[in-house]
């Protein structure tokens, strides 16, 4: 799973990704921080040859396993295989970098010579959208209280427009920038509440608020999320950048 919300709420995100660089029988797909290779199975699904590279090589053998005929290996996105590929993709992997610019110029390089025309594969990322535009920044809010202020944050790639700049730096341009909600469903509070009380941050708070107010406040927060089926829905915005070199 991706570590970023429940089992599934990826399925969109990878659809749009896979039909706005055209992915089809025979395309050969880099997936860089692949994580547990469900956007790699996705791709391996329509007929693609997907290689795939992430730093932590727990997530390489889960990929491994999950698209036994894709060739995965440990290494770093900003220093990728050679090509040729059709296309470069790295989905929900430019939050978690310090230089996106790095990775992205890397993404260009292992493009170079693929692609259809040998004009260069086209590059495909994918990022949050801004806080506001993700429902579950609310349970930020709910752990607020406990964490005190939030220090200023430099603009981010979930920024469009700093998206778009850092882009076009690296020598691509921008194709198109498209958005994709993905909604995050949980069944009931143990499914919604879980991965929260097991997370790093979760456990610092629970330590210091005590489960119950911790329970307590998030259901709170969270209570116009609940589902008729006494289950919880957040709806997330999520962009999927397709661009070509320059
Ligand atoms: C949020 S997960 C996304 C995983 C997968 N792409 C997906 O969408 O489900 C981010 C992944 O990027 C990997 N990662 C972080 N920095 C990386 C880097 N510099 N090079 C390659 N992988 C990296 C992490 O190990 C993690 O598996």
């Amino acid at each position: 799973m991706s570590g970023e919300g429940p089992r599934g709420w990826g399925a969109p995100l990878y659809a749009a990704v896979l039909d706005a660089t055209a992915v089809g029988p025979g395309t050969s797909v880099l997936d860089l921080g692949c994580g547990s290779g469900l956007f790699a199975r996705a791709a391996a699904d329509r007929g693609a040859r997907v290689t795939g590279i992430d730093t932590d090589p727990a997530a390489v053998g889960r990929a491994a396993a999950e698209v036994p005929e894709g060739a995965f290996a440990v290494g770093n996105a900003q220093d990728p295989p050679p090509g040729p590929f059709d296309v470069v993709a790295a989905l929900q992997l430019l939050m978690h970098v310090a230089d996106p610019a790095a990775v992205l110029a890397g993404m260009r390089r292992a493009g170079q010579g693929g692609g259809r025309a040998g004009s260069g594969a086209v590059v495909a990322a994918t990022v949050w959208g801004r806080e506001q535009e993700c429902d579950v920044r609310v349970f930020g809010e709910a752990l607020a209280p406990w964490l005190g202020p939030r220090p200023p944050s430099p603009p981010s790639v979930t920024d469009p427009d700093r998206l778009r700049e850092i882009v076009q730096r690296t020598g691509l341009v921008v194709e198109r920038l498209d958005e994709v909600v993905c909604p995050f469903e949980y069944d009931d509070e143990d499914e919604l509440l879980g991965p929260l009380f097991e997370s790093a941050l979760g456990r610092s708070v629970g330590r210091r608020a005590g489960p119950v107010a911790l329970r307590a406040a998030v259901l709170q927060h969270l209570q116009p999320y609940r589902t008729a089926a006494g289950g919880y829905r957040l709806q997330n915005l999520f962009r999927v950048l397709v661009a070509r070199p320059a």
